[in-house]
């Protein structure tokens, strides 16, 4: 493959750099680099060069290549691709039923307690064959290609048993191989105690330490491993224990927290250099205090306090502390049943009070932070992969987070290559 691709005439190219950052932390997420009337050059997956149109014959693109493909954007916006660090897109089914007892009054935690909620998924991912579970989950990826990511994490935690929580992970893996995106995968064992354990937790959690994180190490099924860590399901003991065996198999920490309640769960991530700490509802000082003192990415997921009714997460307390926000879509079928990161960047500024500039470091470079890729993914800049899309003819980048239901992405190239589902 040896595809080099000209995009010219774009009439805004977002997020440029020239020197790489690996995150963007406080008033500094309100600064986004841009070039109007710009050009990008893309060669063998890699951005090679970017300007301004009247530099284009300057630089070193042979320009009469006849290998070179044009694409002319004018008119048009090129945003490097989003970077989604929290999913749950591999599942079996959906539960709309649950959607509707949530209207007539239950909460997230009642349907759970009822058996519905994540015990649910798992019942149906225990029937559903691995091909049929990759069948389904390709449909997501195909979607959330179309609507912009370029790289996306990947979680278990529907399986709830050795057997099953394989079969997911190993579903994963076939997404990774199968896909030109990004994919990483996070080992969430913890994500509830299964039915045949509630009286006996302890044996559960000893069932993930013992039995599921050898064997996921041995056939390096996981780059991360994540606990639901919070009200109900959780304690800061427990997490502290699986976090501590995962991490002894070279497995990095990722945790939900704080979600439900100020549940400590943000302390524990910290404690144990947590990459990321998602969810975040209940954050307060204490917990933003610790954050600004560590390396760990605090992700936002307001699709799922959006889709629950849940308080939203104090984004504009933390971005003016100076800590780094990064945003996710959380795609699962209990608690954000969408992938489209464009609405998230909409939820982020009308829901969060971010600013425009602000959701967009959120979804790009600190996404990908959260995800271990900033060097390499999360802005337009020399040596990066080629992860762009191309808009619709839009007014202004603002127009994107502000059209909140507009599908307004025209192209999308991966990995340098034009890609169409
Ligand atoms: O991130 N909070 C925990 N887990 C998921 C929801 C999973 C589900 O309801 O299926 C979340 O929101
Ligand atoms: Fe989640």
């Amino acid at each position: 493959m040896n595809t080099a691709l000209v995009i010219v005439n774009i009439r805004s190219l977002i997020q440029t750099e020239n020197n790489v950052r690996t995150k963007i932390s406080g008033k500094e997420m309100a600064g986004l680099s841009i070039i109007n009337d710009a050009f990008l050059y893309i060669r063998n997956g890699i951005i090679l060069d970017f300007g301004n149109m009247s530099d284009l014959e300057l630089g070193d693109i042979p320009l009469d290549d006849p290998e070179i493909i044009y694409i002319n954007a004018s008119g048009k916006l090129v945003f490097p691709s989003f970077c989604d660090s929290h999913t749950h897109l591999v599942y079996a089914g959906s539960r709309e039923a649950e959607f509707t007892d949530k209207i007539r009054g239950l909460s997230y935690e009642e349907i759970a307690r009822r058996g519905g909620g994540i015990l649910n998924s798992a019942a149906r991912l225990h029937d559903t064959s691995e091909e049929e579970l990759y069948q389904q989950s390709s449909v997501r990826i195909r979607e959330i290609i179309a609507l912009g990511t370029g790289a996306v994490e990947i979680k278990s935690g529907y399986g709830l048993d050795v057997e099953d929580e394989l079969k997911m992970l190993r579903v994963i893996r076939r997404i990774k191989n199968s896909f030109p995106l990004e994919v990483k995968a996070t080992f969430l064992g913890a994500h509830a105690i299964p039915k045949n354990y509630l009286n006996k937790r302890d044996e559960y959690i000893d069932l993930i330490i013992n039995e599921m994180i050898p064997v996921i190490a041995s056939e390096d099924l996981a780059d991360y491993i994540d606990v639901f860590c919070d009200r109900g399901f959780y304690t800061i003991e427990e997490t502290e224990k699986i976090l501590m065996a995962g991490m002894k198999y070279g497995l990095t920490a990722k945790i939900h927290a704080n979600e439900l309640d100020y549940s400590g769960g943000i302390q524990t991530g910290v404690k144990y250099n947590a990459l990321s700490v998602d969810h975040l509802e209940c954050t307060g000082d204490d917990e933003i205090a610790m954050l600004l003192d560590s390396d760990t990415m605090p992700t936002l997921l307001p699709g799922s306090s959006f889709f629950l009714g849940l308080k939203d997460p104090p984004a504009r307390k933390m971005i003016d502390a100076g800590l780094p926000v990064a945003l996710a879509s959380d795609y699962n079928p209990g608690s954000s049943p969408s992938g489209n990161m464009k609405l998230i960047m909409s939820l982020g500024c009308i829901k969060l009070r971010m600013l425009p500039e602000e959701v967009i470091n959120a979804v790009t470079i600190n996404s990908a932070y959260a995800m271990d890729i900033s060097r390499t993914h999360g802005s337009i800049a020399r040596g990066k992969v080629a992860n762009v899309f191309i808009t619709k003819e839009i007014p202004s980048y603002e127009f994107m987070p502000y059209a909140f239901g507009s599908d307004l992405i025209d192209t999308v190239i991966l990995k340098g290559e034009i890609v169409k589902y």
